[in-house]
């Protein structure tokens, strides 16, 4: 339980502009992490473990992509309760990103939208904080926790050779991930989300499935009983909301035809239509929150109905209570994520729709 009521810590950090008070929190976290200060806000990991692409899960909430971008922060997220925690995107060498201001809130719509455009340190730190983290060796659970390892591409790499990046970020991050998402949807990078189209993510896949072959047997791992074997580490696709069903149907078969392992539905939306008049709404970038909670699971609902019942999907998008999280499950989901919903409702949030999951029918 945490000693803080999160209203409290939400009032100060929503007076704060929104980038200033990530960064605040980002850094409290990370120096916080494994000390004493950790009780602020630890949460109960509820115990609901699941099998999917080979993985046991813990429980099925875990942390989205795009807060910890640097994975400075994996153990104090850890720490909330989360079944498994998502850091990067991380592009080959460190950018900037966006001109600032480039993060906003829209509190009456209970949602956020970024420009960011992958600010971030570049893989070689990335890695290095990855492998600073504890939970793997601390972790005295019966399920410990996963960690997914989210790869993108630089600003200033030309859209075709796109690939380089991504399998260049594979390769360095291949070793320390439960599994790898490939990000194929932010809208803040100009045309990444042209590698969801037909071609494109054909190609792309093609050589990552290729390249992840040669990695697997680079990289063997050993069972109890002394036998080596190919470490094939899983790989999840993430994609936007803003995609119609023909175009949902034909990722779909093109992820079962490369042999990726699961799709993470989905990323921000550039619709506006749900936040309209609100301050903000008119602000370029992804929104998140509550407004793409139903788009995101009408994704869902189209990709299960044509991946079939056992290809994994990761749900995520606009979870801000036990309901919302219930909700992303019913339309097909096998796990979800969270990001805004932290945000607006707290460290608590992850352990509550974890134990509302284990509790559905
Ligand atoms: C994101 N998201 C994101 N996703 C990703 O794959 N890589 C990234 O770097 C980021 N960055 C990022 C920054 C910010 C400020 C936000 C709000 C979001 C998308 C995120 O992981 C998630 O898919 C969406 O935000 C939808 O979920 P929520 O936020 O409604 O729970």
């Amino acid at each position: 339980m945490s000693l803080i009521p999160y209203a409290l810590t939400r009032r100060f950090l929503f007076g704060m502009d929104a980038e200033a008070a990530h960064d605040f929190t980002m850094d409290m976290l990370a120096r916080g992490q494994g000390s004493p200060l950790q009780w602020a806000w630890c949460h109960e990991t509820i115990d609901d473990p699941i099998e999917l692409a080979g993985l046991t899960f813990p429980n099925r909430v875990g942390m989205a992509a795009g807060l910890d971008k640097n994975a400075r922060c994996i153990d104090a997220l850890g720490a909330m309760g989360f079944g498994f925690v998502e850091v990067g995107t991380v592009t080959p060498k460190p950018q900037p990103g966006n001109p600032k201001p480039r993060m906003f809130r829209l509190p009456e719509g209970r949602a956020l939208i970024n420009r960011l455009g992958f600010n971030n340190d570049g893989l070689d730190a990335f890695v290095r904080n990855v492998q600073q983290a504890t939970f793997r060796t601390q972790n005295k659970r019966r399920h410990p926790m996963l960690l997914g390892l989210n790869i993108g591409k630089n600003a200033a790499t030309p859209i075709e050779n796109a690939t380089s990046d991504y399998l260049t970020c594979l390769d360095g991050v291949y070793p320390h991930a439960d599994y790898v998402t490939i990000n194929i949807s932010s809208p803040n990078t100009q045309n990444l989300r042209a590698l969801q189209s037909d071609e494109a993510l054909d190609s792309l896949l093609g050589a990552i499935a290729e390249r992840r072959e040669v990695l697997a047997q680079q990289h063997t791992q050993t069972d109890s009983k002394g036998h080596k074997s190919a470490r094939r580490v899983p790989i999840f696709v993430k994609i936007a909301p803003d995609l119609d069903e023909a175009q949902v149907g034909v990722i779909a078969a093109t992820l079962q035809r490369h042999g990726m392992d699961g799709v993470i539905a989905t990323n921000t939306t550039i619709s506006r239509t749900a936040v309209q008049g609100q301050p903000h709404a008119q602000e370029t970038g992804g929104l998140s929150g509550a407004p793409v909670l139903e788009a995101s699971n009408q994704v869902i609902r189209q990709l299960r109905a044509a991946l079939g019942s056992r290809f994994p999907i990761i749900g995520v998008g606009g979870i801000l209570s036990e309901q919302d999280a219930i909700s992303k499950i019913r339309a097909g989901a096998d796990v979800v994520q969270i990001y805004t919903g932290l945000i607006y409702e707290g460290p608590g949030l992850p352990s509550r729709a974890a134990r509302a999951i284990k509790a559905m029918a």
